[in-house]
């Protein structure tokens, strides 16, 4: 399978204090299309500052973040706007829904910022909402959902462009744990129709659904496996 990510002796400090914080230290490592990636590690081990660079919300300090064949680590603010408008799905914790919108519309937040037509925008998000089961809530607003509904309306705009990737910070952290399954089991879906997905969690039973796991500790690698034992290429 193409190799999507690369990243190269990949820094970032945050300038804080007289020598900075090293959230992450000479990273290297490769993701390939259709592969289910964890990225797992104590509070501050730098997971966070990881999935932002991958989603391009954020620059390394040196180094090369390879995404597509294109670097990323020196694209000015505007492109990197552009590749995450186009080519990047993010889901976050908190699910980041605009109130005010229906399900329908938050959905198409990201097709409305690429400048697709109203008479597009509207056939994919409906699909899109019945991809993630939600086809019959189309006008509720976030308040009228549940905790999961509401992930899998973030989940939906994420896949709204048809992203490359699919990336998640804790997509499961403010849910209970049956709640955090099913969103488990929509991720693994995703996944087996080949969608590209890495997510960040400190839950081992949310890891076990991925099917490689990086371990980060103190801004290094300190392991990264596949869970089926094979070897890393
Ligand atoms: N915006 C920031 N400014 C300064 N330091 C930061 C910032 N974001 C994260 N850090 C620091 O970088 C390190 C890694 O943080 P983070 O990536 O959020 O870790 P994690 O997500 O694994 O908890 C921590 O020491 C944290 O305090
Ligand atoms: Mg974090």
């Amino acid at each position: 399978m193409k190799e999507l990510v690369r990243l190269d002796n990949l820094w970032k400090v945050y300038p804080i204090g007289v020598d900075g914080v090293i959230a992450l230290a000479d990273i290297n490592m490769s993701i390939h299309q259709g592969e289910y990636v964890a990225i797992m590690g104590p509070s501050g081990s730098g997971k966070s500052t990881m999935l932002n660079i991958l989603g391009c919300l954020d620059r390394p300090t040196s180094g090369q973040y390879w995404l597509g064949g294109e670097n990323a680590a020196v694209m000015s603010d505007s492109e990197l706007s552009e590749v995450r408008n186009l080519r990047i799905g993010f889901v976050f914790q908190s699910f980041n829904l605009i109130p005010q919108l229906s399900l329908v519309e938050n959905i198409e937040v990201p097709l409305f910022y690429q400048g697709v037509p109203r008479h597009h925008r509207h056939p994919r998000s409906r699909k899109l909402a019945q991809m993630v089961g939600l086809g019959d809530r189309l006008s509720h607003k976030p308040t009228e959902l549940s905790g999961g509904q509401r992930q899998r309306v973030a989940v939906a705009r994420a896949l709204a462009n048809d992203p490359l990737i699919l990336l998640a910070d804790e997509p499961t952290g403010n849910l209970d744990s049956r709640t955090s399954a099913e969103i488990m089991v929509l991720f693994d879906q995703l996944n087996r129709r080949g969608r590209t997905i890495i997510l960040v969690t400190h839950e081992e039973d949310v890891a076990a659904h991925a099917h490689r796991v990086i371990r980060l500790r103190d801004g290094r690698i300190a392991s990264d496996e596949f869970t089926d034992g094979r070897a890393l290429a």
